[in-house]
């Protein structure tokens, strides 16, 4: 075929997806910023966390990460070049508010205003979220998210930047995956702050729902355009067979990681047989009336993040699969000697996770049928391979391409069976700090040279970036 057929075929109507799709990317604070003693910001429980031995692979930290802090213009020129229509990025809440409470560091929330005017002008959408994990350590010094009043800081914190940014950023979004934040944070420990408590981890997810109810209604008194969102961590989730057992710890798996949250934001409940699990470990009585009837206001958007799907086994110690850890994959139950997650046998990504765009399908057509009343938007969606720079000054990510090629057709199926979805963000723009796997896992459309900080292109950027200019995908 010639270059001239290619290009022919590729403006063929395809795949086409909505007007008004958006076509975006995401990123993190303290994944990407690097730039963690700059101007006047203070420490957040992840800055403390990577540098305690033993919690990152090859004991990396993110000090200067792929230091956006310094190049956002470029970066920003980037995301224009790919013609994304939205950037998906959070705020770093120490760089604002540097012990978590009190007066503004202007010179930090001053980055976040450089950073949204050059979207605008380069004609990006900011997708703002407030809350990516970064919890400034004086805050985890008073007790973290098991505290109620972290709750209430976070609200502050919300409406100051909302204040500040309302005028120039529409969509708004609370916490990220506030199951990893508080079930790795404080059960078990993969992530910061590293506690091993699981009663305090269950009233961590309570308190990080309640900072999404507070934030929603401190946002929603101050402007009534804003358009809010809260973002959950979505699996698919399959029992390993069809004993009771593993039809059980597949319920309970459901109930924790899915259930507990889309309930109490869309339906302000939590489901009951979940609420019978958690009070195995802990009672429950720091969720105090009114409480989930702010968590299930009204959102105007549920951002969802999703990557793979699990197989679980009830079998009494069944094991977690080994590829599982550290990764915001695995899901250790508070009581984890009673659910395994087994190979489901499908191909993995170098996280270990299975692939599997058919759970995607699940997941989308299940929120549509039983959340009906709320628009959704792929906050997340991709995987991490071992991309190499090649000689040829590229990096050939196939796997990557096809993965995300797959899920963007199950969107698209999924839309056309009446699912409200209205946008896709690739995780991530560019290759960054993953967390306790530090950089060793590359997620993103744009590859990172760590020594020079050069951004490449990957096939998959440019890939993607014919989609998002078409507006589809190649028939
Ligand atoms: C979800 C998290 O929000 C993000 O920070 C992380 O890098 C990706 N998943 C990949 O693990």
């Amino acid at each position: 075929m010639t270059t001239q057929e290619t290009r022919a075929e590729t403006r063929s109507p395809g795949l086409m997806f909505p007007t008004g799709f958006v076509w975006g990317a995401a990123t993190s604070a303290y994944q990407i910023e690097g730039a963690v003693a700059a101007d006047g910001r203070g420490t957040s429980v992840w800055d403390t966390f990577v540098n305690q031995p033993g919690h990152v692979v090859g004991g990396e930290n993110a000090d200067v990460a792929i230091d956006h802090y310094n190049r956002y213009r470029e970066d920003v020129r980037l995301m224009a070049g790919l013609g994304l229509t939205a950037y998906r990025f959070s705020v770093s809440w120490p760089r604002i508010q540097p012990d978590g409470a009190g007066a503004v560091n202007a010179k930090g929330l001053d980055f976040y205003k450089r950073l949204v005017d050059e979207l605008l002008a380069h004609g990006v959408d900011p997708w703002l979220t407030l809350y990516h994990w970064d919890l400034p350590q004086a805050l985890e010094d008073a007790g973290g998210w098991p505290e109620r009043d972290t709750a209430s800081r976070f609200a502050d914190f919300a409406a100051l930047v909302h204040d500040e940014l309302g005028d120039r950023v529409t969509n708004w979004s609370t916490v990220n995956e506030p199951w990893c934040a508080a079930f790795l944070g404080y059960a078990s420990g993969e992530h910061a702050p590293g506690r091993r408590e699981p009663a305090a981890a269950i009233r961590a997810a309570h308190h990080l729902n309640l900072a999404h109810g507070l934030s929603t209604q401190a946002m929603r008194a101050q402007r009534a355009d804003s358009l809010i969102g809260g973002c959950v961590n979505l699996y698919a989730i399959s029992p390993a067979t069809g004993s009771e057992a593993d039809r059980d710890a597949a319920r309970r798996i459901d109930g924790l990681q899915n259930r507990f949250f889309l309930d109490a934001l869309l339906k302000g409940a939590y489901p009951e047989d979940v609420l019978a699990d958690l009070r195995a470990v802990t009672d429950t009585d720091f969720i105090q009336d009114g409480d989930l009837a702010l968590i299930g206001a009204p959102l105007d958007t549920l951002l969802v993040n999703y990557y793979s799907r699990f197989t679980v086994s009830g079998a009494p110690g069944g094991a977690r699969s080994a590829a599982a850890a550290p990764t915001d994959s695995g899901s250790p139950w508070v009581g984890s000697e009673r659910v395994g997650f087994v190979n489901g046998g499908r191909p993995v990504t170098a996280m270990g996770w299975e692939i599997d765009d058919s759970g995607l399908y699940e997941i989308l057509t299940r929120l549509a049928r039983d959340y009906p009343s709320v628009p959704l938007v792929i906050s997340e969606n991709g995987a991490a391979f071992d991309d190499e720079l090649t000689a040829d000054g590229r990096v050939h990510d196939q796997e990557r391409l096809a993965y995300i090629d797959a899920h963007l057709r199950t969107c698209h199926a999924a839309i056309e069976a009446g699912v409200p979805l209205r946008g896709y963000f690739a995780w991530s723009l560019m290759d960054n700090f993953e967390w306790a796997w530090g950089y060793g896992k590359r997620f993103g459309l744009v590859y990172v040279d760590y020594p020079t900080q050069r951004r490449v292109l990957k096939d998959s950027a440019l890939w993607y970036a014919e989609a998002a200019r078409h507006g589809g995908l190649p028939g």
